[in-house]
C-alpha cells in the first residue's frame, strides 16, 4: 500500500522577497542598501517572477505537481500604513486564479521574513501595533483569498524572532553560539498569529490556517540533553504551543542541529568530518522525518512539510537527499502520522538572504536573461504525484 494518501499535497514552494525582484517597499530592501549588510548582493531583479510567475507555475504543473505554495509580499499591498494597493491584491488573485487552472491548490503565506518597511521602522513585531497592523493586512488580503484551503500565517517566526539577537551580537557569532529569542518580538509574533487567524476565521471560515516552524533535529553531546531540551523548548517550542487552536501546522526541516555544552554554555558543535551542502549544514536526509515526528506528536495537529530542500550544485545529490528525505517521511506515515502534504524548497534557485550563491531550485534561473531551465529534480519529484494518481 501507497503510504502517501489521495489529496496529499505535491508542490513547491517560492516566497515572494527571494524571487519576484525590486521589492522596494520591503525592510529586507532596505537592509540589503544599508551600510554594513552582512550579505554578498541585494536582491536585486532577484529571478524577476514578478512578471515571469506565469512561467514557474506552468513549469510546476507540467511537471505534474498538483500544489505551489508562495508568499504575497505585504510591502506591496500596504506600501504605506493603511494604504491598501487594489492593484496589487488583484495582481496576487491572478496569480491564485491561474494556479487554480493549471490545477495547482494554491497555499498562500502571509509573512514571509519581509515586512513593510514602514512597520520595520516603527519597532517591527516588537511595536505594541504591530499584531492589529498584521491582522488588518491579513483582513485586507482575505479579500483575495477566497478558494483558498490552506493559508500559513508567518513563515518561521522561531527564525524572525532570533532576528534582531542575531543582528545585534552579529552574524559572525552565530558559529560559536547559540542566538537567544528576542522576548518582546516572541511576543509579538504569537499577538499577531493569534489577532490574523481571528480576522480570518471571521472572514474566511473554511479556510484551514496555520504557521510554518523552522524545526529542528537535536544531536546534543553526552551532558548537553538537558540545555539542548531547553533551548529548543524557548526557541522553538514555545510557538507550536500558539499553534494551538490552529487547523494544521508546518514543518520546515533541512538538517540536524550538533551542539554540546562548553563553560556551562550551549554551543553548536558542528562534526569537522560531515557532508556539507551548499549552505554550510550537515547532510542529514533524516531531518525531515525526525522533525515531522516530533511536531506531530507535541502538537497534535496534522502536519504540512511546508518546506524541505537541499543547497547544492549537483541535482543527482539533491534527488538523493530528497528521496531519502521522502523514503523517511512515507515511514512516519505508514506509522500513522498525519502528514497532509509536501513542498519542496524551492522551485527556483533564488535569493538565499544575502546570496545567490547556494541554489535550492529544481529549476535554474539565467541571472541575466531570468530564463527558466528545469533540472531532472522537477520531472522526478513531480513523479511522486502522477505515480499516485495512476
Ligand atoms: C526559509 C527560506 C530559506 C530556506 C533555506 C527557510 O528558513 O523559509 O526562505 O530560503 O530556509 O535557507
Amino acid at each position: 500500500m501507497t503510504a502517501f494518501p489521495a489529496g496529499f499535497f505535491w508542490g513547491a514552494a517560492t516566497s515572494a522577497h527571494q524571487v519576484e525582484g525590486n521589492n522596494t517597499a520591503s525592510d529586507w530592501w532596505h537592509l540589503e542598501h544599508a551600510p554594513g549588510f552582512f550579505g554578498d548582493e541585494p536582491s536585486g531583479d532577484a529571478c524577476d517572477s514578478y512578471h515571469r510567475w506565469r512561467e514557474d507555475l506552468a513549469l510546476l504543473a507540467e511537471a505534474g505537481f498538483n500544489a505551489y505554495r508562495f508568499c504575497v509580499e505585504w510591502s506591496r499591498i500596504e506600501p504605506a500604513p493603511g494604504r491598501i494597493s487594489q492593484a496589487h491584491l488583484d495582481y496576487y488573485r491572478t496569480i491564485i486564479e491561474t494556479a487554480g487552472q493549471l490545477g495547482l491548490k494554491p497555499l498562500v503565506t502571509l509573512h514571509h521574513f519581509t515586512s513593510p518597511a514602514w512597520l520595520t521602522a516603527m519597532g517591527g513585531w516588537a511595536h505594541p501595533e504591530a499584531p492589529d497592523r498584521f491582522a488588518a493586512h491579513a483582513a485586507a488580503t482575505a479579500a483575495i483569498l477566497d478558494g483558498v484551503s490552506h493559508i500559513c500565517l508567518i513563515n518561521e517566526p522561531n527564525m524572525v524572532a532570533l532576528f534582531p539577537t542575531l543582528m545585534a551580537a552579529g552574524l559572525e557569532t552565530l558559529g560559536r553560539s547559540l542566538p537567544a529569542v528576542h522576548p518582546a518580538t516572541a511576543e509579538g509574533l504569537v499577538k499577531a498569529h493569534d489577532a490574523a487567524r481571528a480576522a480570518l476565521r471571521e472572514r474566511l471560515p473554511r479556510a484551514r490556517l496555520g504557521w510554518s516552524i523552522a524545526s529542528q533535529t537535536y544531536r546534543p553531546a553526552p551532558g548537553a540533553e538537558a540545555a539542548a531540551a531547553a533551548y529548543q523548548r524557548e526557541s522553538e517550542d514555545v510557538f507550536y504551543d500558539a499553534a494551538a487552536g490552529d487547523d494544521w501546522i508546518g514543518v520546515q526541516a533541512y538538517t540536524c542541529r550538533r551542539v554540546k555544552l562548553a563553560d556551562g554554555q550551549l554551543v553548536p558543535d558542528p562534526r569537522p568530518d560531515a557532508r556539507r551542502t551548499l549552505t554550510g549544514w550537515e547532510y542529514y536526509p533524516a531531518a525531515l522525518a525526525e522533525c515531522v515526528r516530533r511536531v506531530a506528536a507535541l502538537t497534535g495537529l496534522p502536519a504540512i512539510v511546508t518546506e524541505n530542500g537541499i543547497a547544492t550544485a549537483d541535482d543527482a545529490e539533491r534527488v538523493a537527499h530528497t528521496g531519502a528525505a521522502l523514503d523517511g517521511l512515507a515511514q512516519a506515515l505508514n506509522d500513522g502520522v498525519d502528514v497532509r502534504g509536501y513542498f519542496h524548497w524551492s522551485l527556483l534557485d533564488n535569493y538565499e538572504w544575502g546570496s545567490f550563491a547556494p541554489t535550492f531550485g529544481l529549476v535554474a534561473v539565467d541571472r541575466q536573461t531570468f530564463q527558466r531551465t528545469p533540472k531532472p529534480s522537477l520531472a522526478w519529484l513531480g513523479e511522486y504525484n502522477t505515480q499516485e494518481r495512476n
